[in-house]
């Protein structure tokens, strides 16, 4: 057979990216306007959210920077939510029956208008010295469908809920003054078929740079060797793009340093260059590092560039990318090659989706993410089916994990290739990235002419913006002489066992990876199924029901021991991604309601391992592996035979029921072993031999009721830094501190000290407990009605007839408060009158405020005849704390008001708007076969953050975890 190895470095292309400053050139003719120093700022803090719409879209298409609502600047949303970021609203929603089981039957989405649509703003002040800098608002990623609004400028909307998205909002921005950032989010639409969250999910950013500085995503570093041989020096390419939105043409130097792992000074390296006013240019700079340190998941270590840009004696500009040295390479024979040498994707497809959080994962999740994955021997991860928020990279470049890097949807149209550019020019540094994937199970066209020819063009774009790396896609059929395969560098194949050694007779000289195997189904702790609660056992046995139906694997898919042993016999395979590392809310499959989450994870929704985490990590770690399963807590099952399963890489092992022996069985590799055993309390224990030396023990044990709760913290401290976060196991143990296995206790936590609870969970893929408790505020909206008008010389008279409560208004017109427009004609004045009733629990309320959606022009209002304010600015949304004057009953509302230009009155409504006491929330969860999880988020101040778990009956779970001095990110300041 004919070997045939591809190097996947090519050499550097120019690049030309399609991105041009969206706002004007600056007039100011100094390259370092503004002080110079790029400033990344996270914008995470200090949102105010408001779920449902209640002033339609705020796209004002009449006027510019004259958006209405929410979206213009003047609107006041202090009794809206305060949330910081990231946030996915869905996860926050009670699960309703009727509502998407593939989506895990949350109400929003199709058919739950009044969920799917919120609002987010908040404001900020920018220094009067940010004038004449480059400002780029940046998203990492919305769910979905956002407008955003920057001081009632419309600045651009983004469809797709996976990409990072920016506007150039340096025209728009106010200097020396506040500035407030509007988004409408709609999730009215699906994209997938599988929990998506709602919201601002993803981390926001604003970005300052000098009128000439790098361009965003603009540097691209990548390490070549000779023939992609990893031996000698790394010949480092480095692609930095400058943007100059200046509109003379500047002459600039780009200097690049690269700092090796150590810290040290690897290379030093410039290049002169000319970037006409107004344009883009790439400069392109190597450099060699001589006895390169190769980046793996097992030595993670990353190198730095730091990139200066210097204009006229001054630096303009600075930035740092890390980047690894490694060589990736896809051979016929050999699979997939890392620095030279085959290395078989162990791989695990995940979806974005966390217990307590929902798609808002803090970064610290996604390294506790990772870090779980390691554990058990997974080196690859598949970021199915979308692109990636930058984090998970970041986490995945320093634990060391490789990444298929997903796109969300296949197609070749205007949208679909800004999105795939923008997701390949952000993460083509990440040295985790070893492949792109262009599509998944794209039924519709995977087998196409048309298919093939979009993803022809998708493959030469990607290629064009990283000649580095192959592209895939995840395929499901179709594996004949048309469609997706006759294009792909890579064919991705998902599932198919039986058609793959067809598919690799007829085409020797492809390269073929598992894009998609397993689809396993099991609850962890369960070792029967169960169709009423919807559990599935954890045994990884083909089952099926007594109707015949298939449970595990599902009818397309493959156990754990199959699929591995499948691809691991075959070295002309690259290996494969299981489906999935952890369970995902949605696609409850095999069953329905009441199951809202998937069964397939190898761990559950919190990261508690089920039973086949201990088969891959037998097979894809190097460590003496030796598990048991199931529990030994089976009163009442004396004598009944139980089905025992060891999992192990040990050679032999040897099982024993209170010492006794019951047999040694030798280990075939990756498989498992199976006793029958005859139920007894006590302690089932085993150990694992290789060549005949004991090398690993276990045990289960039959344990007593539940007597105490353990707090077990993922780590023993956390930065102090109003990010991160510590993931703490809840454990019920019986009095001699044994996890009792099937322990079903009611917990409840409470929280002391700089942290806060952010969300907590189970694995249960059935309960229906909230994963978020938020605090209530009790809130009640009153509309003032029965509004009449009258004209009148001067408005703000306080000698006006009809401000007081005793008058008769019966010969006065009607008004319509709550249009657009009102009655005044230009220059004319009017009184106006309505009423409000309200009671004594109403006037308990912590405030109580009037508040009107437009006073135009210029209005004073007054309540049961006492004047409360004042508004000059048609534009405001103003309100006034009104409680000191109100009674219970009816009271009247009144105001005069003046008109200068144009119709005007009262519009868009007039609303009491009655907020009480802020509640706070008590969190708690059952724990589900033993465990529950609570995840604990910095405040931001450090010092000593304890939790405490109760539960009746139960000796309390406290634990203190450090909140350590740290610092925090640059952010904007939230006001
Ligand atoms: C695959 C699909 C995944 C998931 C899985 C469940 O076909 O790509 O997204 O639905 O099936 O088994």
């Amino acid at each position: 057979m004919k070997t045939r190895i591809k190097a996947l470095a090519g050499a550097a292309t120019i690049f030309l990216s399609a991105l041009a400053p969206q706002a004007s050139t600056a007039q100011n003719p100094s390259p370092d306007a503004g002080g110079g120093a790029r400033e990344r700022l996270l914008m995470d803090f200090g949102w105010r959210f408001h779920p449902g719409n209640d002033w339609g879209s705020g796209l004002n298409l009449t006027k510019a920077a004259s958006s209405s609502g929410p979206a213009g600047a003047k609107f006041d949303d202090t009794d809206w939510r305060k949330v910081n970021l990231p946030h996915d609203w869905a996860v926050e929603l009670p699960f309703d029956q009727n509502a998407d089981t593939a989506h895990g039957y949350k109400p929003v989405g199709p058919g739950y208008p009044a969920n799917s649509v919120a609002w987010y703003r908040r404001s900020f002040d920018l220094p009067a010295a940010d004038a004449g800098r480059r400002l780029w608002l940046e998203f990492d990623g919305v769910y979905r469908n956002c407008d955003v609004f920057v001081n009632g400028w419309f600045v651009g909307s983004h469809k797709s809920g996976y990409d990072g998205f920016r506007y150039d909002i340096t025209d728009v921005a106010n200097y020396g003054s506040n500035n407030v950032v509007s988004v409408k989010v709609d999730a009215s639409e699906f994209e997938g078929w599988f929990y998506e969250g709602a919201g601002i999910y993803r981390h926001v950013w604003l970005e300052k740079t000098a009128p000439l500085a790098i361009a965003p995503d603009g540097v691209f570093v990548h390490a070549r060797f000779r023939n992609n041989v990893p031996r000698g020096a790394a010949e480092i390419e480095v692609e930095a793009s400058l943007l100059n939105t200046l509109t003379n043409a500047a002459r600039a130097t780009v200097n690049c340093e690269i700092l090796s792992p150590d810290g040290k000074s690897a290379a030093k390296f410039r290049q002169a260059g000319q970037v006409g006013g107004g344009a883009m240019q790439a400069v392109n700079l190597s450099a060699r590092v001589s006895a390169p340190v190769l980046w793996s998941p097992e030595s993670p270590k990353l190198y730095k560039l730091v990139t200066t840009v210097e204009s006229s004696g001054k630096i303009v500009d600075r930035t740092e990318t890390e980047f690894g040295i490694r060589t990736l390479a896809f051979d016929a024979t050999n699979g997939f090659l890392l620095n030279g040498k085959r290395y078989p994707i162990q791989g695990t497809c995940n979806h974005q989706d966390m217990a307590g959080v929902g798609s808002a994962l803090p970064d610290a999740l996604q390294y506790f993410r990772i870090a779980k994955l390691k554990e058990m021997g997974c080196n690859a991860y598949r970021t199915s089916h979308n692109a990636p928020t930058p984090e998970l990279l970041d986490a995945c470049d320093h634990l060391g994990m490789l990444v298929l890097d997903e796109n969300r949807l296949v197609g070749s149209d205007e949208e679909n290739i800004r999105n795939l550019r923008g997701q390949v020019m952000r993460d083509r540094n990440h040295p985790s990235v070893f492949a792109w994937s262009l599509g998944n199970e794209e039924w519709g066209s995977q087998g196409t002419a048309s298919g093939a020819a979009s993803i022809r063009t998708m493959q030469k774009l990607v290629h064009s913006l990283d000649p580095t790396r192959l592209c895939t896609a995840a395929i499901n059929g179709s594996y004949g002489s048309s469609g997706f395969v006759t294009v792909l560098d890579v064919k991705g194949f998902n599932y198919n066992l039986g058609s793959i050694d067809p598919y690799h007779r007829d085409h020797p000289d492809s390269f073929v990876i598992g894009s998609e195997t397993a689809s396993t189904v099991t609850t962890r702790g369960i070792y029967a199924n169960d169709l009423q609660k919807g559990y599935v056992a954890a045994y990884d046995d083909i089952t099926k029901t007594k109707s015949g139906t298939l449970v595990n694997p599902v009818t397309w898919g493959e156990t754990a021991e199959e699929w591995w042993s499948f691809y691991d016999a075959r070295p002309w395979l690259c290996g494969g991604f299981a489906w999935t590392g952890f369970d995902y809310r949605g696609e409850p499959t095999p069953y329905e309601w009441p199951c809202i989450n998937s069964h397939f994870g190898i761990m559950d929704m919190c990261g508690f391992p089920k039973d086949n985490f201990y088969y891959y990590q037998s097979w894809w770690t190097d460590k003496p592996v030796l598990h048991l399963l199931p529990h030994w807590n089976w009163a009442g099952s004396e004598g009944r035979e139980i089905d025992v399963r060891a999992f192990s890489n040990c050679g032999e092992v040897e099982l024993f029921l209170n010492g006794q022996s019951l047999g040694k069985q030798t280990m075939k590799k990756n498989s498992g072993l199976k006793w029958m055993v005859k139920y007894a309390p006590g302690v089932l224990s085993a150990k694992g031999y290789k060549e005949g030396k004991v090398v690993a023990e276990t045990k289960v044990e039959t344990t007593g009721d539940p007597a105490a709760i353990q707090l077990a913290p993922d780590r023993p401290a956390i930065h102090a830094d109003g990010e991160d976060v510590s993931v703490i196991a809840a454990q019920v143990n019986d009095a001699q501190n044994r996890m009792v296995p099937v322990a079903t206790n009611n917990i409840t936590f409470e929280i002391s000290g700089p942290g806060k609870i952010i969300g907590v969970g189970n694995g249960d893929p059935s309960s229906h407990e909230p994963d978020v408790y938020l605090a209530q505020l009790p809130f009640n909206a009153i509309t003032v009605t029965g509004w009449k008008w009258e004209q009148t010389a001067d408005a703000h008279r306080a000698d006006l007839p009809g401000l007081g409560t005793n008058f008769d208004d019966s010969t006065w017109a009607k008004d319509n408060v709550d249009s657009e427009s009102g009655p005044l004609e230009p220059g004319q004045n009017g009184v106006f009158r309505g009423r409000v009733t309200v009671t004594g629990q109403d006037l308990a309320a912590e405030s109580v405020k009037l508040a009107f959606g437009r006073i135009d022009d210029d209005g004073w209002v007054y309540v049961n005849g006492q004047k409360v304010g004042e508004c000059h600015d048609w534009q405001a949304t103003p309100s006034f704390e009104v409680k000191p004057y109100l009674h219970e009953g009816e009271n009247v509302v009144a105001g005069g008001v003046a008109k200068n230009g144009g119709p005007g009155g009262l519009n868009l409504g007039v609303k009491l708007r009655v907020q009480g006491k802020t509640v706070e929330p008590v969190w708690k969860r059952s724990a589900f076969n033993g465990l529950a999880e609570v995840i604990v988020q910095s405040t931001g101040q450090p010092g000593a953050i304890t939790v405490t778990a109760r539960s009746q009956g139960l000796t309390d779970g406290v634990v203190n975890i450090p909140a350590e001095s740290a610092p925090h990110r640059p952010a904007v300041a939230a006001n």
